[in-house]
């Protein structure tokens, strides 16, 4: 059996350990070869590959990055380097020279489309979620996504000490595109005062009332968790920069100093605004990262070995499952108002910044 492995999108900790997962299982259940392909797609177009045996795939588990580095610009079905021309037969192609039974892309919402439209070429593609965003339906969890909302929640408590001791009002950006999810669980994680979504468009006046009773009541400072992609009600996201050739070219940055220029000019507290960045992408996974990573991984060399086509590895409930390409191509997995987490931030007091989902202050004490 020959089986490739590529690593797809943006980067997240726990590739490597993903790697490493897939290529041992593949060895050790049917001695298989696996060849790796280099910055995702484009190493599948462009055949340009490296080895993966048994010892390529040691010492990776807790390697931040990925070795086979990848592209967030390498569709096959519209290529950057050549005018957006579709070299999708070329793909295959280079898949087929190859003699390959299958193909693990390890990738976010992105490359399961590319994957999904590859099957349909009539290549045997087996996905593995991988985003920091969390935001990839069928599944409850990405690996990559809890060393995110560490990384950023231990942000979040160093800004808390400080902002105490200058009666400061903090706003702490993190990444997450559309979704919320990084901020929801670094805001609650960190005890913020303020958690601001994509999902929940805030009312700069919600805001406002919240600092200002923090002020009046004598906590003389503010812990606001801001996502990137938050923006105020009739507002737009804030955009940091377009990547053209990007599938999808937008990138977003800089709502938290939307923000904090509006809350200035209201408050008598200074504000300060911190942008974590692709701080959230780098460095070692969390166990729980390593541990989701060799779950993936040996559950997608366990997919491929038992013949599965087009099928995306997935956790429901603590159990591994094979989620439908088709079922999560083209979709995102959002934050909603009843999720247990917004419930349970509201009951400590945490407000979301709309009217809709502010708990009572004044019951509050
Ligand atoms: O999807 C992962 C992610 O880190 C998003 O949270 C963020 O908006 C985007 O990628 C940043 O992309 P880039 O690495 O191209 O700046």
């Amino acid at each position: 059996m020959r089986v490739g492995v590529l690593t797809g999108g943006g980067d997240c900790p726990g590739l490597n350990a993903v790697i490493r997962a897939v290529t041992k299982s593949l060895i050790h259940r049917c001695g298989a070869e696996v060849v790796g392909f280099v910055d995702g797609f484009r190493g599948l177009i462009e055949n340009d590959t490296q080895p993966l045996g048994w010892a390529d795939a040691s010492g990776l588990l807790t390697l931040g990055g990925t070795i086979l580095g990848t592209s967030n610009k390498a569709n096959p079905f519209q290529y950057w380097r050549e005018d957006g021309a579709d070299v999708s037969d070329r793909a295959a192609g280079v898949y087929r020279e190859h003699g390959l039974d299958a193909l693990v892309v390890i990738g976010g919402d992105g490359t399961m489309s590319i994957a999904h439209r590859l099957q349909q070429k009539g290549l045997r593609m087996v996905g593995v979620p991988k985003t920091i965003d969390n935001d990839l339906v069928g599944t409850d969890r990405t690996f990559g996504f809890d060393t995110a909302a560490m990384i950023a929640t231990e942000a979040m408590d160093r800004l808390h000490t400080t902002a105490q001791s200058h009666h400061r009002v903090m706003i702490c950006e993190t990444m997450g595109r559309y979704a919320g999810w990084i901020a929801l669980y670094a805001g609650v994680g960190a005890g913020a005062d303020v958690v601001l979504l994509p999902e929940f468009p805030y009312h700069l006046d919600e805001v406002l009332r919240v600092c200002k009773a923090r002020e009046a009541g004598g906590q003389r400072f503010t812990i606001i968790s801001i996502a990137e992609g938050a923006h105020p009600e009739g507002g737009e996201m804030a955009v940091a920069k377009t990547i053209p050739g990007s599938p999808d070219p937008v990138r977003l940055g800089g709502a938290c100093q939307v923000l904090g220029a509006a809350l200035e000019a209201q408050l008598e507290s200074e504000v300060r605004t911190t942008i974590l960045g692709h701080v959230q992408r780098g460095g070692s996974p969390t166990p729980f990262d390593r541990v989701l990573s060799t779950r993936f991984g040996t559950y997608a060399a366990q997919l491929v070995a038992d013949g599965a086509n087009g099928v995306m590895v997935a956790r429901r409930d603590g159990k591994m499952t094979a989620v439908p390409f088709a079922e999560v191509a083209d979709k995102t997995k959002l934050v909603q108002a009843d999720d247990p987490l917004v419930r349970a931030a509201l009951d400590v007091g945490t407000s979301f910044g709309t009217p809709a989902l502010t708990p009572d202050l004044d019951t509050m004490g």
